[in-house]
């Protein structure tokens, strides 16, 4: 199948999902619409975890993994697409993923580079890459900022977190990042923080796309290692989710 799209010049979209701070829940959205993306469209979702000295996405999958992305550039000087596909975990949701490095020293071998070829290469053999990223601005997430078609920004109900954020939106506006691109996300919106959801619209000047509300459901799926997504999808959780992915869809 790989081949056949190669022929086409199938291009996959690719949506980042970013947060430039710590902890505001990037992991646990980005593996769990990757999951929604592949039970709605019916089609490849790869899952590709740069957070390659602090990745999550295995542990929320709950899984082993198998071949990492520095595993995969060890075995080889000259990566082909059927490598890389053969080298991709399936998971039992569906998805297939491509793990970071096991430890932050593995992590340092990965050039910008390699990451860009990779995700180009991906995209000729999936229909959707997820790309979860760390806390800040890396050289990587820079590196394929261009080539991103939704950028999913997520933020937390505290002045730290939209202070990050507004910094956020006025390094990518300077980057001339295409506004449209964005999906601003407020994640545990409903805490009860003395912050409300227009004070921190009029802070930013934006409006926020998508709120998702706080529930232990999401710590509990995560430490039962079971995506939230396939285990409750009628949350309320999950249903803020699958607004993303209908954002995501209805756009192709
Ligand atoms: N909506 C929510 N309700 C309750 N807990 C949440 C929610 N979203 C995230 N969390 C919790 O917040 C913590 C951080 O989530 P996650 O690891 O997804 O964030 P992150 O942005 O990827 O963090 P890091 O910057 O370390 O990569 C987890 O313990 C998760 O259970
Ligand atoms: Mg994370």
């Amino acid at each position: 199948m790989s081949i056949e799209r190669r022929k086409n010049k199938y291009i996959a979209k690719k949506i980042m999902v970013l947060g430039t701070k710590g902890g505001t829940g990037k992991s646990f959205v980005a593996v769990n619409l990757a999951i929604d993306l592949f039970n709605q469209s019916k089609s490849d979702v790869v899952l590709f975890d740069i957070d390659y000295k602090s990745a999550d996405d295995a542990t929320i999958l709950n899984i082993i993994p198998q071949t990492t992305i520095h595993d995969l550039l060890q075995k080889t000087d000259k990566l082909d697409l059927g490598l890389l596909g053969s080298s991709l975990t399936t998971c039992s949701s569906g998805i297939r993923f491509l793990p970071a490095p096991m430890n932050s020293i593995e992590a340092e071998y990965i050039s910008s580079k390699q990451t860009i070829e990779i995700i180009d290469m991906l995209a000729e053999i999936s229909d959707y890459i997820v790309i979860d990223t760390p806390a800040y601005f890396s050289e990587d997430v820079l590196s394929i900022l261009e080539s991103i078609d939704h950028m999913i920004i997520i933020a937390t109900m505290d002045v730290l977190s939209i202070k990050n954020l507004k910094e956020s939106l006025f390094i990518l506006k300077q980057l001339r990042f295409p506004r449209n691109k964005i999906i601003l996300i407020l994640n545990r919106a409903n805490s009860n923080v003395g912050l409300t959801i227009s004070e921190v619209e009029n802070n930013i000047r934006e409006k926020i796309d998508i709120t998702i509300p706080s529930d232990k459901l999401v710590p509990l799926s995560i430490n039962k290692g079971i995506p939230l997504i396939i285990e409750m999808p009628k949350s309320i959780v999950s249903q803020s989710i699958n607004k993303i992915t209908q954002i995501i869809i209805g756009e192709n």
